[in-house]
């Protein structure tokens, strides 16, 4: 079987550009057709939740940030214009905000927050809204800032391969960037048409090639920030090596919007690779899925750039909901492999030499394999499109945990016996080289039985294998209550008291990230 796929090989050394931004493209369009659908306002859906002790955006707020970001289309107050900023990505969450800037300088965030800090106006840094777990729009009222303007590139070094670059820039643009200096971007992520750099910052977003680059803690140098009372807060150096004192920029990475509004990164570029291949690959059962990726790790090790899996109802959301085709036959479990390396032939003997050991032992029973930029891209789009497919079905209830290997799967199973028909699909994807599951409930609309079904059973689950409730989108509004299944009493007092040091009034993205008293 596999040599009939071997034969098909098409060599090629990198994905098409115009292809990547095909997969872009329908990300940005989902983004918009999922703003124009009316979702349950998030306070409403929440009854029990009190608005914090904030003030109200008057005329004369308005009328003294039209001074602040003078020109147009920088202070939005139109409702129609708001929805989209008011509602998430996966129409879970939707506030209602009056209120939008657009800064476009450090300068301007610092005076949009002095005012804000004075005023005792709540506010919410918004990227490129994204984000899965309800942290980048608004719960009540808070002020929108937007970093859509923030756009611009500082400076590239091509022999160091250091970016440094406003927090507003979109990842797919960088990426594109770099790319003509030999260099890629550090992280990957099927949101890379729409997410912006200080979003994935903010997030500590992981995405598809964590496995190969490790996380955004060792490839940021540097960042700036503002903090609530519109201080600038310089750490933005570029140097590869610094240990005076204390690192403060990590505290950024992953703070979701909490502790200041990130300005400015310094990002370290990985070579870009000259080969890349991909196989698509069909097993029969989860534990297969490891046994490959052990022998994959051992056999393609330097050059492995990703290992991702995606069960048999997931694919079923890629050809059901999204009309793509299934490059393989009908299989209950697929891993997509992706090898990045300098010496194309090199790569290609290696992974073909590795495939056919794979297919003689039995572990793998069908597959193909792509050099052909074209094909790479189509294959890249049936795992990265899954998110948006699942919108399909309705509702989506949306989990990104870490699990120890051995216990990886057996949560989705135990789900699925858990929810029974209650639900329309329950899936399991993701970045099972990191030990990363993306664990899916789907249901026609918000469903309170369905989702009571899930929560807390699946944080309690977690726990007990000494897993992570959040693995890589965050905590943001709908996972922070949960905090405590992931984190020790100590480490939450910590994060509190930081929070009070950077964020004494608490008016930067409150209800998200820390759990309630
Ligand atoms: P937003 O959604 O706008 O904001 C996210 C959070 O960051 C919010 O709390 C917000 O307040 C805060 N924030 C935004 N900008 C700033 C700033 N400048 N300063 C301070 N705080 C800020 N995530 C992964 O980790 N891995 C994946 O593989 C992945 N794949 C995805 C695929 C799809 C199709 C989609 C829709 C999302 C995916 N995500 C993934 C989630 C999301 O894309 C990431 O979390 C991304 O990093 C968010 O970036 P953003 O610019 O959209 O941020
Ligand atoms: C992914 O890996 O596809 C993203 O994290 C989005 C998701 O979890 O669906
Ligand atoms: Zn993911």
């Amino acid at each position: 079987m596999f040599n009939t796929v071997s034969k098909s090989l098409i060599r090629e050394t990198r994905r098409s550009k115009i292809a990547r931004k095909f997969v872009c493209n329908l990300v940005d369009r989902s983004f918009h057709r999922s703003s124009k659908t009316c979702v349950e306002l998030t306070s409403v859906r929440y009854p029990d939740l009190k608005r914090g002790n904030y003030a109200t955006v008057t005329d004369k707020d308005v009328a003294l940030f039209e001074r602040i970001l003078p020109g147009a289309a920088r202070v939005i107050t139109d409702p129609s214009e708001l929805e989209g900023a008011n509602t998430d990505w996966i129409k879970n969450c939707r506030g209602a905000s009056q209120l939008l800037l657009k800064p476009k300088t450090t300068e301007d965030v610092s005076a949009i927050l002095k005012v804000c800090h004075e005023r005792n106006l709540a506010v919410v840094p918004q990227g490129g809204n994204t984000g899965l777990v309800g942290g980048s729009v608004p719960v009540f009222d808070e002020v929108i800032i937007s970093t859509q303007q923030m756009n611009q590139i500082t400076s590239f070094d091509s022999l160091s391969g250091i970016l440094v670059c406003q927090a507003g820039c979109i990842l797919g643009n960088l990426d594109n960037y770099v790319s003509e200096h030999n260099y890629t971007m550090p992280l990957d992520l099927g949101a890379k048409g729409s997410c912006h750099i200080g979003g994935n910052l903010a997030t500590n977003a992981g995405g598809v090639r964590l496995l190969r680059y490790g996380s955004l803690h060792g490839s940021v140098l540097g960042l700036e920030a503002v903090l609530a009372n519109g201080e600038v807060l310089d750490c933005l150096s570029s140097l590869r090596k610094d240990n005076t004192g204390y690192d403060v920029k990590q505290i950024f990475i992953g703070s979701e919007g909490t502790l200041g509004i990130i300005t400015k990164a310094a990002i370290l570029c990985p070579q870009k690779p000259e080969a890349v291949n991909l196989a698509f690959l069909g097993v029969e059962s989860f534990s297969k899925v490891l046994e490959v990726f052990r022998a994959t790790k051992r056999s393609l090790a330097e050059i492995l750039s990703a290992y991702e899996f995606m069960d048999t109802e997931t694919m079923k959301v890629a050809t059901d909901n999204l009309k793509l085709n299934n490059p393989v036959s009908d299989h209950p479990y697929y891993i997509l492999i992706e090898t990045s390396g300098s010496n194309s032939s090199h790569d290609e003997e290696k992974l073909n030499q590795f495939l056919e050991t794979m297919m003689e032992s039995g572990l793998v029973l069908d597959g193909t394999v792509a050099a052909e930029k074209t094909k790479i891209d189509y294959i890249w789009s049936i795992r990265e499109r899954i998110a948006e497919g699942l919108l399909h079905d309705g509702y989506c209830y949306k989990y990104d945990v870490s699990l120890p290997l051995e216990n990886f799967y057996d949560l989705v199973t135990d789900m699925r016996t858990r929810v029974g028909d209650k639900a329309t699909r329950v899936v399991g994807y993701g970045h099972v080289g990191d030990g990363n599951l993306h664990l899916n409930v789907t249901s026609p609309q918000y469903d309170t039985d369905v989702m009571n079904l899930i929560e807390p059973f699946i944080y309690d689950w977690v726990s007990q294998y000494k897993g992570s409730i959040s693995a890589e989108h965050g905590l943001g509004f709908k996972k922070r209550q949960f905090i405590y299944h992931s984190k020790s009493r100590s480490a939450v007092k910590v994060m509190k008291n930081m929070k009070t040091i950077f964020d004494p009034k608490g008016i930067l993205n409150p209800y998200k990230t820390l759990p309630d008293e």
